[in-house]
């Protein structure tokens, strides 16, 4: 078998090996245009985890790197004049060139043939090969050559960063956040060997042109960041090699194979430096490619075989370099922070570490961001324990005279179970066993405002006495048997209307009892759905005018909140989004047209609802699809809401138009919330797919949202707050009859989390840095 592969990187050079350890008898090249000692770049970075595999699969090279390497555990973060350290991170470092120069001393050694100095320009020179690899980098010519057929996304990134190194010796990955009379600086910096330190920079594209960078020569912008960080660097200098600033590409290509071709490496999908997983994509796609080799019978099979088994890996860590990079390149959020706060955010960015295994590993950090918390709950008038704090989810909320116990809400779920808009018995245990619970806030289910308002002949209503009465009867029940407030949220189904219940076909049209529909414009839902009638003044005077009346009997009733629904593409949300109003008069166009109603319904209601109770909006911060609501759309409508007299955003996304592209996945909606937060500067509650109760305490610490929902878990679990209260050993309210239970399982609680700790201390690896410690740690004299 001939092998020819085009770029001896990371990615090429461990492929050549791999593949010629498997197939000894193969002719493997590899074409790489430097000298073979002739590389950018300073250090590279790789975690235990990476460390294993390469152990697994060439231990020769893998003792020789790891000879090499200098190990660190500690990730510090220095921020206005403080330095927050968390250990149990291991991690390594080493030069790239040397990394090189060990996998070509091995590929070698193994009778791979390495040609230096060739610059390949075409791949017909290939035609006799089995094989060819494509491992020519993030800017691959082959990839742009066949750009049609690998039709790779290339996502320029706003930042600018340049890679540099000093001789400043690190223990730790350190971050360095920096304010400048320009804007602010980070440095990523860690230590790869004896008195070498990679340093990458990076800043805003306006710092960067404020801070006068634009056309200085390396030099000059290593001396600029010299004098930056040279509180930090300590007469050390900054070196530089090919430090140009740069803006990082995302590359993701539709396709990594094209006959006998496969892209590998950073040549076919590159993960933001920031979570320092590049040269580890590299050689793991070497790995995937070579066990590939090794199973498949053909060439053309194992490389399918590559590109299906290896696509959710890369994609999984991409995501992860997103969200990392995404929250570098908005640090101006967190600027304000508390210093221990902005340190938790940066530890917990790309969702991997939470509150959990922060206490784990770092107890008295988390205690500082626990204290931290529980002071900025004091500031609020508040009367919490600061000396020893409650986890954030059961710190006490206050929005106007409603004070919440804990942060954890019961999301608004539709039971599509009401008769003619009356909630009845099975309302009433479903909002009652919530409340018992533990939940600190219960919102109701979509409560509409009139009959034609329904999304569904199931949902509930509160336009007459009956409705009144039976809604009373549960908000009672609510008061009476826990310390749960309760919400109502308040809605008018537009375009959504005379639908079938969700079990029957969410959003599809009723066949039979219907009735008419109206909504910002006269645009379907379905093709085949009603065409609602677009709403002329008198009908929104109508509608304006229910929403109110709704309001005034959920007083009587004894809500302690309001809601207005301006989300999921029904009535309110239909006037919002551009992909549903279309209208040409002053309520169509601009954001701040189509505002113009939902901003009107919310004015007459709060002025009939009582100045002491709180009012909080539901918005779709995104469409998930072309042309409609983003994030920053978001954050202008929370702004004219908080304008308006909002005391909270609902932040929740998507479900307007059909054909929408959502991203699911774990707390998926969250990044929302943390935008609309800390840029509108508005409380906010998010929801979606949050499922524990560590997820809630990381999110509320970080700061990214004041109040956190959760829906189908609780549908499940009406106790999730109660077990986590026992589980973090905060008290809970509970009514006498429970009591024996509650007292049941905080006892049990305490001992089944002392295990389950212990399991997860003694189930952890040792970190190689770990053991390097415990190697040369001197013996203690006798
Ligand atoms: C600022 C910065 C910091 C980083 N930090 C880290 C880090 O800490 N940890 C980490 O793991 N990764 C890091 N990376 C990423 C890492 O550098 C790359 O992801 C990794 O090197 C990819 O390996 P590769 O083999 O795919 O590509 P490369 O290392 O780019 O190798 C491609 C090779 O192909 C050669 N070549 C290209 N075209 C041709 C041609 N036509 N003919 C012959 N040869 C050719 C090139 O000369 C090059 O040697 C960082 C990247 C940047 C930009
Ligand atoms: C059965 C069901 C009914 C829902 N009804 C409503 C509703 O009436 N009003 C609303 O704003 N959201 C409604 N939602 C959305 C939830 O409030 C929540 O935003 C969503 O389920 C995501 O949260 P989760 O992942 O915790 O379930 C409903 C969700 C479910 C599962």
């Amino acid at each position: 078998m001939k092998i020819a592969i085009i770029g001896g990187g990371p990615a090429g050079l461990y492929a050549a090996i791999l593949l010629k350890k498997q197939r000894p008898q193969a002719e493997i090249t590899v074409y790489e245009r430097n000298r073979a000692d002739d590389t950018f770049g300073f250090g590279v970075v790789f975690s235990d985890a990476t460390l294993d595999n390469f152990e697994k699969y060439d231990p020769p090279s893998y003792r020789r790197i790891t000879q090499e390497f200098a190990y660190w555990d500690d990730i510090a973060v220095h921020f206005r004049g403080t330095v927050h350290r968390v250990g149990g991170n291991g991690f390594c470092g080493c030069s790239r060139r040397m990394l090189l120069l060990i996998l070509q001393e091995r590929a070698r050694e193994l009778g791979v043939m390495l040609l230096f100095e060739t610059d390949v320009d075409d791949e017909s020179r290939f035609a006799d090969a089995d094989l060819v690899v494509l491992a020519d980098g993030i800017n691959s010519r082959f990839r742009d050559k066949y750009v049609d057929h690998f039709q790779p996304e290339v996502d320029l990134r706003s930042n600018k960063f340049a890679w540099m190194g000093s001789t400043r010796p690190l223990d730790a990955f350190t971050f360095i956040f920096q304010d400048t009379e320009w804007g602010p600086f980070i440095a990523h910096a860690y230590q790869y060997e004896a008195g070498r330190s990679t340093w990458i920079f990076e800043t805003d594209a306006e710092t960067f042109a404020k801070a006068g960078l634009e056309g200085l020569s390396e030099r000059q912008s290593a001396d600029r960041m010299a004098e930056i960080f040279g509180w930090f660097l300590d007469g050390h200098p900054l070196l530089t090699n090919r430090s140009m600033w740069r803006n990082f590409p995302m590359i993701r290509s539709r396709r990594w194979v094209k006959g006998n071709m496969v892209l590998l490496g950073d040549a076919k999908a590159t993960a933001h430096f920031s979570i320092g997983s590049g040269t580890k994509l590299a050689m793991e796609d070497a790995i995937a490619l070579s066990d590939a080799m090794a199973q498949a019978s053909t060439v053309e099979g194992a490389l399918q075989k590559y590109e299906h088994g290896r696509r959710e890996e890369v994609e999984k860590t991409q995501h992860a370099a997103d969200v990392s990079l995404v929250w570098f390149e908005h640090v101006d959020r967190f600027w304000d922070f508390d210093p221990v706060q902005f340190a938790f955010g940066v530890m917990t960015r790309a969702k991997a570490i939470t509150y959990d295994n922060l206490t784990l590993r770092a107890p008295e950090f988390v205690r500082e961001v626990d204290k931290a918390f529980a002071t900025q709950v004091r500031s609020k008038g508040l009367a919490v324990d600061i000396d020893n704090p409650v986890a954030p989810m059961f710190q006490p909320l206050k929005l106007r005279e409603m004070e919440v116990a804990n942060r954890t809400v019961v999301s608004p779920m539709c039971m599509y179970s009401a008769m003619e808009g009356v909630p009845g018995d099975f309302h009433l245990v479903h909002y009652g066993a919530r409340a018992i619970g533990g939940a600190g806030l219960i919102f109701t289910e979509m409560t509409c405002i009139g009959r034609d308002a329904r999304i569904t002949p199931g949902c509930a209503g509160l336009w007459n006495d009956e409705q009144q009465a039976a809604w009373t009867r549960i908000v009672e029940f609510v008061h009476g048997n826990s310390a749960a407030k309760i919400c109502l949220q308040l809605g008018h189904a537009g375009r959504k209307g005379a639908t079938r219940l969700m079990w029957e076909g969410m959003d599809r049209p009723l066949e039979q009892g219907g009735w008419d529909t109206v909504s910002a414009s006269p645009i379907p839902y379905f093709p085949d759905s009603q065409v609602p009638r677009e709403m002329d003044r008198a009908a929104m005077d109508r509608v304006k005018a229910e929403f109110v009346a709704a309001a005034e009997r959920g007083n009587v009733c004894g809500f302690d909140m309001l809601e207005l629904h301006c989300a999921h593409g029904y009535l309110l949300a239909s006037f919002i989004s551009p992909l549903t109003n279309t209208r040409t008069d002053e309520y169509g166009g601009a954001l701040a047209n189509r505002l113009r109603y939902p901003l009107e319904v919310f004015a007459a209601m709060r002025a009939a609802w009582p100045a002491h109770k709180p009012m909080s909006v539901r918005i779709s911060a995104t469409d998930w699809a072309e042309g409609g609501i983003t994030g920053d759309d978001a954050v202008a409508i929370a702004r004219a809401f908080g304008e308006a007299g909002i005391d909270l955003i609902d932040v929740s996304t998507g479900q307007t138009v059909r054909d929408a592209q959502p991203v699911y996945g774990r707390m998926f909606q969250t990044p929302f919330s943390e935008q609309v937060r800390n840029e509108a500067r508005v409380a906010t509650m998010c929801v979606g797919n949050i499922t524990t109760p560590d997820q809630v305490n990381t999110i509320l610490a970080a700061g990214r949202a004041d109040l956190v929902a959760l829906g189908r878990p609780h549908l499940v679990d009406p106790s999730f707050t109660l077990r986590a209260a026992a589980w973090y050993g905060a008290d809970i309210a509970c009514p006498p009859q429970y009591l024996p239970g509650k007292e049941q399982i905080f006892r049990n609680s305490v001992r089944d989390r002392q295990d389950f700790d212990d399991l997860k201390i003694k189930g952890k690896p040792k970190t190689r840095a770990e053991l390097k410690a415990e190697a040369t740690k001197p013996l203690a004299a006798e």
